[in-house]
């Protein structure tokens, strides 16, 4: 914390003598889905607000598609000062911190808003900066949606998927979460999912519905199960080092416009949950199944003991927290 105290202080009194930086501070933004998402509109935006606003001060470049960094590589580049910003999903901070594992924990939310509710308590803003000892700054939590089970055959209950290889982003909890139903998962790269799930490398997946069309999983996985299980958001990051290094003025206009550009993508998020889903049940390449209550109980009863095995980690306020969002 002293640290970060100490940057604070240096790069802000060198912003103070420094006012006129020659060149255009860039930003380059680098993150791993595709355009036509939530993440990747969101990030236009920014970048168009940010022209808008502070022509020839700063400009935003973006890298989608891993084509700059995968996610696992990206916060230790942004250490090093080789890209300024990035929206990495919450389930990959885990060599960062480990509160932020709260957001993988199955069933803990029972839809978006109450994500939204618990993103804006006390709890969930004090989790923005639960980085900081690591030089990284939370500049704000961008919504992607729940997540749902492709494969290839039809799943209705966790027996279904027992002895299957299941690829989940680069958590614990998340293994966890499969491990419980006698799954085998599989921490693999986003980039590499499409071509996984192609050459059977791997049976399923979990993912939004966003994730799921646009990255085409949908078009070799016959079966979607909605199960809502659990959330994939985003925490838009940056580094310490280059947030604070910048001029008070200019650090606050952007933060502002990324504020802006958060609430259009989570606009963006809600549209695509519902449009994405449709989109994929209207091209028949893949049957999109809702369980029953008793089938859902199933996976609940499941998965929840995952909860027990992270309190200690993640904090039983934090997850009490969690829990009263709900409500
Ligand atoms: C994934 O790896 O499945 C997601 O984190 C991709 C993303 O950024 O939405």
């Amino acid at each position: 914390m002293r640290r970060l105290a100490a940057i604070i202080i240096a790069t802000l009194s060198a912003s103070w003598l420094t006012p006129i930086h020659a060149a255009p501070i860039e930003i380059k933004f680098s993150h791993v889905v595709a355009e036509n998402t939530p993440k990747g509109k969101m990030a236009i935006r920014f970048q168009q607000l940010v022209e808008q606003r502070l022509a020839g001060k700063v400009t935003v470049r973006i890298y989608p598609n891993s084509q700059l960094f995968t996610d696992a590589k990206v916060l230790q580049a942004m250490q090093l000062g080789d890209v300024e910003m990035a929206a990495p999903s919450l389930s990959k901070f885990q060599k960062y911190t480990s509160k932020l594992q709260i957001f993988d924990l199955p069933f803990l939310f029972k839809d978006i808003q109450a994500v939204e509710k618990f993103q804006n308590s006390k709890a969930g803003k004090e989790l923005l900066k639960s980085l900081e000892r690591k030089m990284l700054v939370g500049l704000g939590y961008l919504h992607n949606g729940m997540k749902q089970m492709s494969g290839y055959q039809p799943v209705r209950t966790p027996a279904d998927i027992a002895g299957k290889k299941y690829r989940i982003m680069a958590s614990d909890v998340l293994q966890a979460q499969f491990e419980a139903v006698n799954a085998i998962p599989l921490k693999k790269p986003f980039s590499e999912v499409f071509t996984l799930l192609q050459t059977r490398a791997i049976d399923g997946q979990e993912n939004t519905w966003s994730n799921t069309y646009s990255k085409k999983f949908f078009e070799v996985q016959p079966y979607i199960t909605a199960t809502n299980h659990g959330v994939l958001d985003y925490l838009v990051v940056t580094s310490a080092e280059f947030w604070y290094g910048l001029p008070q003025d200019i650090r606050l206009k952007l933060q502002q416009a990324l504020d802006e550009a958060i609430i259009y993508g989570n606009q963006i998020a809600a549209e695509k949950s519902v449009d994405d889903r449709q989109k994929i049940i209207d091209s028949g390449k893949s049957q999109v199944i809702d369980i029953s209550e008793a089938e859902r109980q199933q996976w609940v009863d499941a998965m929840r003991p995952v909860w027990k095995r992270f309190e200690n980690e993640i904090g039983a306020d934090l997850i009490q927290a969690a829990i009263e969002a709900n409500q």
